[in-house]
């Protein structure tokens, strides 16, 4: 068991690493509320690249108009990008991968089927920073008034003005063509831009793209229980359905005081507020999802190994949870404790807090527990998500305006019809976030078993052969729109 625990241990250390690197200011990193917590692991950006052989990567700098929509704003912020040439030579392609809701950094642009694809057409290649994110932070608080300048249609304009400027100002490249690369939310901005600025560039790449803009999310945790049941198994799938029952029942019939200890709550949690139990049962599910979206061969197999190997459904679940959060003094599953962490990161930049803004102001995309069939319960709506918009960016973020903002996304790019050419779009069968995106019927790629953007990697031996077939059907059309 000890072997065993420190293995699994290990793996989870591996897939909950990232957050608690990056959250080391606040008070004390284990003790971050739990939904902010599994929040920031789901969107910790694509898995980095495997680099063999260390590139000379640049990193950049470009003024960009903090307001490319308003003439009378003059005011300009500093983009970061990243550069790797050492494929350049007269009119090479620039391929660009595109930066989402993380931070850039060097693998992208060293290593993976992108670069190799750079290296057969001698191609430039080169990662955008998103304005807010990483350090392209254009306003010196992430207040609700700082974060007017953040927008998608702002961050394609970013990047329009980046290629026009890129171009003009390296001799060798004024005519060259450029392609665009991105995984995820990046992944959508690829289909969009090339919406809204189709001759700039000839053609992209868009791993797990959600076109789709939607308030309840209800299709990700069925995904992800699909994907438990699918690798896992059966018994795997019951052991969680039945374990979330439990606890959601022991809440209901007066044995409120066992289920705080066997979860070992802070002793805060009100288990009388529905906003608490919304935000713990969120979080709970929001571990499974952070395993689903970017499993690889034999985790799923793993963890559920694991959750069997307790002698009840209950008590599997909380030393999982247990397990997952790093064993904090206690679990912090306070609502109250999720909307403060997002009010200290206004002046204390964490990169939640422009992502949680967008889903507000954008996207919705919340994750809920709205679906009967999904193992995670119900006790987590949307509303859940929607009330937490209000309390941190203000009372302006009713219902009705997240509604309505979500729909006027949906209008400015298209949906699932954004009308574009010369994308190609990939997407993992078992990716919860599938359901957004489009499948074989409208021409995406949809390969079995995969996860959220497990296609970056270099052409490898451990490549199913749908993965392989993919990416190689991915470098001829590169080839054709570079011919
Ligand atoms: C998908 O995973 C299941 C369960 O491990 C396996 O039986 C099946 O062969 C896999 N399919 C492909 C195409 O890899
Ligand atoms: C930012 O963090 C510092 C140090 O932890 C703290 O003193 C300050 O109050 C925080 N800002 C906000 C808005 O909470």
């Amino acid at each position: 068991m000890s072997t065993m625990r420190t293995v699994i241990g290990l793996a989870l250390a591996l897939v909950f690493s990232f957050s608690l690197a990056h959250v080391a200011e606040w008070k004390n990193a284990k003790d971050l509320p739990i939904l902010v917590k599994t929040m920031k692991e789901l969107h910790r950006g694509p898995p980095k690249q495997t680099v063999l052989k260390r590139a000379n990567v640049e990193e950049k700098w470009i003024a960009q108009k903090l307001d490319h929509f308003d003439e009378s704003n003059t005011q300009t912020y500093q983009m970061r990008y990243l550069v790797n040439d050492e494929f350049q030579e007269e009119g090479s392609p620039i391929f660009i991968y595109l930066g989402g809701e993380w931070a850039i950094e060097d693998s992208m642009v060293s290593a993976g089927h992108w670069y190799d694809m750079a290296q057969e057409h001698k191609g430039v290649l080169i990662y955008t920073e998103h304005r807010y994110y990483g350090e392209s932070i254009p306003t010196t608080t992430m207040s609700t008034e700082h974060l007017q300048y953040l927008h998608v249609k702002q961050a394609l304009a970013d990047v329009a003005h980046f290629i026009e400027t890129y171009k003009s100002e390296n001799s060798q490249l004024t005519n060259s063509k450029v392609l665009l690369a991105g995984g995820s939310y990046s992944a959508t901005m690829v289909v969009w831009f090339k919406r809204l600025y189709p001759d700039l560039v000839e053609g992209g790449w868009a791993s797990s793209a959600p076109l789709l803009a939607k308030v309840d999310f209800t299709e990700y945790k069925e995904v992800v229980g699909r994907a438990f049941l699918q690798l896992g198994g059966q018994q795997c799938y019951n052991r969680i359905n039945n374990g979330i029952a439990e606890l959601e029942s022991m809440f209901e019939n007066n044995r409120a005081a066992e289920a705080r200890a066997m979860l070992r709550l802070c002793s805060s949690f009100d288990d009388k507020n529905d906003l608490d139990l919304w935000t713990l049962f969120g979080s709970i599910s929001n571990i499974f999802s952070g395993v689903a979206q970017y499993q690889r061969y034999g985790e799923i197999e793993y963890y559920c190994d694991f959750l069997l190997s307790f002698d009840d459904d209950a008590t599997a679940i909380a030393n999982f949870a247990y397990w997952a959060w790093g064993y904090p003094s206690c679990i912090d599953a306070r609502y109250s404790g999720t909307v403060e962490y997002y009010l200290w990161s206004i002046e204390n930049f964490s990169a939640s807090r422009p992502w949680y803004y967008q889903t507000c102001n954008e996207y919705g995309w919340y994750q809920s527990s709205g679906s009967n069939n999904q193992p995670f319960g119900n006790k987590f709506p949307a509303l859940l998500y929607t009330t937490l918009c209000a309390d941190v960016f203000g009372t302006q973020f009713t219902n009705e305006n997240i509604g309505l903002s979500v729909s006027q996304t949906n209008i400015d790019f298209g949906g699932m019809a954004p009308e574009v050419e010369n994308i190609y779009m990939t997407h993992g069968g078992l990716d919860p976030w599938n359901p957004m995106g489009h499948g074989v019927t409208e021409g995406a790629t949809v390969i079995t078993n995969a996860s959220h953007c497990a296609d970056f990697g270099s052409i490898d031996a451990g490549d199913t052969a749908e993965m392989r077939a993919s990416k190689e059907r991915l470098a001829e059309l590169v080839r054709e729109w570079l011919a």
